[in-house]
């Protein structure tokens, strides 16, 4: 089991990374702390799920900058005149550079081109996809704005780390004016075929932009795989060594990789072991669940990547089929709000409290919903706690780039005790294949199988496989993660500084 991972242990892939590692430059669109008005003061808050939480606590054992738009209402309070603020507040490690953006480039570069272009676009959601010229300018000004804001900090021997789609143009930026920089980028979404990412009228820019890296990471060997395809078949001049997963272009190299992130799955176990029941307990009370009620968790932002109306459909197969299980058996629906500007989220928000609201008028009772469904925000502790509690976990995305939720819901299971249903189209589901149960989102009939078969299995072979699942979650988790993208960033590096000699 791998363990926690200290300061100190970073920089222990011997090679001249090493010393640059401490003068780290990551950059994201969403900031891992956002500060706000509460009553009459400040108070601060860490966005749920994605990149931002899975990635502060690598920044906390590296140091560095973090540079991200400050979209929180007082964020800009409490950083100096510069747009900076050292955080985690409760231990300041490191620093965030908050950048405003204007509304019209939010609007343009984070609600248009991000959101509606290149998310659906890189799940192959092609049928959501919008183009807009509009959208196009502003993504290019912010990740202009974004590059000029990583040359102010930083300089030749800093290595600058980029996460995610927002960021698919800026590498190319710096590289421009800093051509020593060492470059990484993490995509944290699938990739699509060519055939899927050349109706993109921007695709070569877009591809030419992240091959101002030295490293460019996925989730998964088969995006890393299609990254590669789409370079050979819509780069001009662009040489690929498929033997070495690299990339030959305007004279330089980028070597693409797979490394499937993971949890902190010790500090979850700690958090969940020393979490008090009080939680649990009240949230049952609150919405009516009998102590005996066997129960199934899903934990997602109200993504139309999520496949949560599919699930939904799935429990309905369910409860048509099954009615013996009304009454004893409940399916909590956490949802957490996200780009709710978008028309596209804001229909998928209506359609998820239609079908619950559909569920219940068809199946409950007075005494029990077949649904709950909340959208309340909980801390870590808390959501550990409904983890650990549900007997089932329903992880059932249409297509995602990896899903961490999956990985925190078997890192809570301290007694061997749930079962995580879980889709083919995760990235995660190549890592957990042993040890889950199979969950087809566009079958409902197979679904709903899926979660009967979940219910009847008995307590050996329940244990068995959530044991495989933990034991794979903490081998292969955040620590391994960072251990494997850094050694191989050290790699790179060392050949890089051979090939000029
Ligand atoms: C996904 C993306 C992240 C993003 C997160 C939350 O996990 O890969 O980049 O931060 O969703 O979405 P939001 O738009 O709220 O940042």
């Amino acid at each position: 089991m791998t363990s926690r991972m200290d300061p100190a242990d970073v920089g222990t892939h011997g090679t001249s990374l090493q010393g640059s590692v401490e003068d780290m430059v990551l950059v994201s669109n969403r900031e891992p702390y956002r500060h706000h008005h509460d009553g009459e003061d400040i108070a601060v808050d860490a966005p749920a799920g994605g990149l931002a939480s899975g990635i502060d606590p690598v920044m906390q054992r590296m140091e560095g900058t973090w540079i991200a738009w400050g979209d929180g209402e007082a964020d800009f309070e409490v950083a100096d005149d510069d747009g900076q603020v050292t955080v985690p507040p409760s231990n300041p490690s490191y620093t965030l550079q908050r950048l405003r953006l204007s509304e019209e480039q939010v609007r343009g570069y984070y609600d248009g081109y991000a959101n509606q272009t290149l998310w659906p676009l890189c799940h192959s959601d092609t049928g959501r996809l919008t183009f807009e010229p509009e959208h196009w300018e502003r993504y290019r000004e912010v990740n202009q704005r974004f590059a000029d804001e990583v040359l102010a900090h930083a300089d030749e021997d800093t290595t600058v780390w980029f996460q995610d789609y927002h960021f698919m143009l800026a590498p190319q930026a710096v590289r421009a004016r800093v051509p020593e920089a060492f470059l990484m980028h993490f995509l944290h979404l699938p990739w699509p075929a060519p055939d899927v990412f050349r109706v993109c009228p921007h695709a070569e820019e877009l591809l030419e932009g992240l091959l101002g890296t030295d490293l460019l990471g996925f989730h998964h060997p088969r995006y890393a795989a299609q990254f590669l395809k789409c370079v050979d078949q819509l780069v001009d001049g662009a040489v690929v060594d498929w033997a070495e997963n690299r990339v030959h272009h305007r004279g330089r190299a980028t070597r693409v990789g797979a490394f499937p992130l993971g949890v902190d799955a010790d500090e979850i176990s700690w958090t969940t072991a020393g979490a008090e029941d009080a939680f649990w307990t009240g949230f049952r009370d609150a919405h009516g669940i009998d102590a005996d009620t066997t129960t199934a968790v899903g934990v997602d932002r109200l993504d139309y990547t999520k496949g949560i109306p599919q699930r939904l459909s799935a429990l309905e197969r369910l409860f048509e089929e099954r009615p013996d299980l009304r009454g004893e058996f409940t399916y909590i629906q956490k949802g957490c709000s996200t780009r709710e500007r978008i028309p596209a989220y804001q229909q998928l928000r209506e359609e998820v409290e239609d079908r619950i609201a559909g569920l219940d008028e068809r199946f409950g009772t007075d005494d029990w919903s077949p649904v709950v469904y909340t959208t309340e925000m909980y801390d870590r502790e808390e959501l550990f706690s409904l983890y650990h509690h549900s007997d089932l976990a329903l992880v059932t995305p249409l297509r995602d780039g990896m899903n961490l939720v999956a990985k925190e819901y078997v890192a809570s299971q301290l007694d061997d005790d749930g079962v995580l249903l879980l889709s083919p189209m995760a990235g995660a589901y190549d890592q957990l294949e042993e040890g889950v149960v199979e969950f087809d989102p566009y079958d409902a009939s197979a679904g709903a199988e899926a979660i009967e078969q979940a219910l009847a299995m008995d307590d050996d072979e329940r244990q068995e496989r959530m044991r495989t699942l933990r034991h794979r979650v903490h081998d292969e988790d955040l620590s391994a993660w960072m251990d494997d993208v850094l050694g191989t960033a050290s790699e790179v590096h060392a050949s890089r500084t051979e090939a000029s000699r």
